[in-house]
């Protein structure tokens, strides 16, 4: 945080004058107010180095904390805490900054971009409720990054290849009536496959048709080519109105498909190079003796390619064309295993690779029985959209009294996605992710709606005055008013951990308590009726906030009302 960096610039120093040490990580953390505007645990971390207590070191800490500009008051708490205190004209000065970091940093076109994979559904299903989680979740990582600046690539790895389209392909010549296959709509594309699963129960012949389809596909059979093209077809511009609706796009969408052609070279390599070995009946494997992981195919005994060979022909393909810092593979953990597996590979061949990383998430479970019992069919991400936009249109008109809009379908739009996004983007990743249509709709708790509200009462106060409000001279902070602006300073540092951790969650749970932090000022402290400096003042701590909030907002690809 950007208030911390002097403390920290200060610490450093005397950490390498009097210790000889470097490098220290120095963290920040926010606590009550009780302890101060700001603490760090640092003495904690440093006693076994230094071999001191934890007290004797918080001590001289302190002495050099309390010397640096804009510091009140430096306390030593417990057993070793640093509490600091600010000024408030520090405190204030230090707010011109909040607007600033509202707008994006400028593109730094020399740095190598981060590639972020992510959403990448397989073809000729619509997406199902359990796609958004990798969906919104890479978008605001995204996000994210586009805001601080760096090169971004966002890429929908489409699961465009593979034997199931095989299947598709026999279920479409038996029973698809003989229609063209582009008069085809997504709906009856599952059809057809949960029709062939069917049908194979009784006859395993299916199974072979699908795989000599298959094999016919891959070696370029153009009437079965033809037919894929327009289920592909189909399927994109189906996702697309879902994309769209969630604010969500990408800049490359080459799927499994686009790599098929260039698995001959990384078999070559690696048969050259000794890591990959005959299998069973002429498969393909590689061991991972030394990373103690179960082997992996990668080619089939038929001859026929896998998923895990088109991910290290992408892989091979993303290092050499876009050269990137880093790659982010954003999907669900049932795939764990498999990333390990897919590094591990890259680092066999010897390949010099980037930052990869898998950005697990775990598994949707649902508060409401009867979503969670439906079994074999999917839930259609579309009709949970649909619903949520619903329940938004039915919370809108119980709320009419408190509620104001000149749109209602509008609001209920942007409240219902919302509602929905903000709701899984609120919990840990790494955890399971609740699926509550209560807690998601909430209106006071951390949720959509209440964000919403607050982003809309804060613009209406903004409205009322006629103005944005300025920097002024106050004496002194309320104890409301100087919990908002701290609470305003930490954007910055949440923007960068909620980025390096690669967890959205934490940047909603600091507007949530920005919100809280706000509605509490609003409720204490008369804004509009103030005196003149204390009023300007008052209402730059809003423009602040309702800034704050909007860009928030938008890296999560939410909208925020004006009037509600
Ligand atoms: N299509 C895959 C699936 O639905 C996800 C792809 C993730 N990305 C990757 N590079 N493997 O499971």
């Amino acid at each position: 945080m950007a208030i911390c960096a002097l403390l920290t610039e200060a610490l450093s120093v005397f950490l390498y004058r009097e210790w000889g040490l470097t490098e220290v990580d120095i963290r920040w953390e926010f606590p009550f107010q009780d302890y101060g505007d700001t603490a760090t645990p640092l003495a904690f971390h440093l006693a076994k180095r230094l071999r001191q207590s934890p007290v004797a070191i918080a001590e001289r800490l302190a002495c050099e904390v309390q010397k640096c500009r804009g510091v009140e008051r430096c306390d030593v708490a417990g057993a070793g805490y640093v509490n600091v205190w600010f000024t408030s004209s520090f405190l204030i000065e230090e707010l011109g900054v909040v607007h600033q970091v509202c707008s994006p940093l400028p593109l730094h076109c020399d740095r190598a971009p981060v590639i972020i994979d992510y959403s990448s559904p397989n073809i000729a299903k619509p997406l199902g409720i359990h796609h958004i989680l990798s969906t919104i979740i890479g978008q605001t990582l995204g996000n994210l990054y586009v805001h601080a600046g760096y090169p971004v690539v966002r890429w929908n790895y489409i699961g465009d290849w593979g034997t199931q389209y095989g299947k598709l392909a026999v279920a479409y010549e038996r029973w698809g009536g003989r229609r063209l296959p582009e008069s085809f709509t997504l709906d009856e594309l599952l059809a057809l496959y949960v029709r062939f699963h069917e049908e194979a129960e009784r006859d395993v012949s299916l199974e072979s048709s699908a795989q000599e389809a298959f094999k016919k596909l891959e070696s370029g059979d153009p009437k079965l080519r033809l037919i894929w093209e327009a289920f592909v077809a189909i399927t994109k511009h189906a996702n697309d109105q879902v994309y769209q609706r969630l604010r969500v796009h990408f800049d490359v969408g080459l799927g499994e498909s686009a790599y098929e052609g260039k698995i001959g070279s990384i078999l070559d390599e690696g048969k050259r190079k000794g890591v990959f070995r005959e299998g069973e009946r002429g498969a393909l494997i590689i061991d991972f003796f030394q990373e103690n992981l179960p082997t992996a195919v990668v080619l089939k005994s038929d001859g026929s390619t896998v998923y895990f060979t088109r991910d290290l022909a992408l892989m091979r393909d993303r290092i050499d064309r876009w050269h990137p810092s880093a790659i982010l593979h954003v999907v669900d953990s049932a795939q764990s295993l498999y990333f390990q597996q897919l590094f591990a590979t890259a680092r066999q061949l010897q390949w010099e690779v980037p930052h990869l990383e898998h950005v697990v998430f775990g598994r949707m479970r649902f508060a409401d029985v009867e979503m969670s019992t439906r079994k074999g069919t999917i839930l259609k991400l579309e009709h949970v959209l649909d619903e949520a936009v619903d329940r938004a249109g039915s919370v809108i008109d119980q709320h009419r009294d408190t509620i104001q809009t000149d749109d209602r379908n509008a609001l209920a739009e942007m409240m219902g996605t919302g509602a929905l996004v903000y709701g899984i983007l609120s919990q840990n990743r790494k955890m399971d992710i609740i699926f509550d249509w209560d807690r998601f709709l909430s209106f006071d708790g951390n949720s959509a709606p209440y964000f919403q509200y607050t982003y809309a009462r804060a613009r209406s106060v903004l409205r009322k005055a006629g103005g944005e409000g300025a920097i002024a001279n106050v004496a002194s902070l309320t104890p409301t008013e100087r919990s908002l602006v701290v609470q305003l300073l930490q954007f910055p540092s949440v923007l960068q951990e909620s980025r390096d951790d690669r967890m959205p969650h934490k940047l909603c749970q600091y507007l949530y308590q920005l919100c809280q932090a706000y509605n509490a000022f609003y409720n204490v402290d008369p804004i509009l009726t103030a005196t003149s400096s204390v009023r300007d003042m008052r209402l730059f701590f809003t423009s602040c906030t309702a800034s704050v909030l909007r860009t928030g907002a938008g890296l999560l690809t939410l909208q925020v009302p004006d009037r509600m």
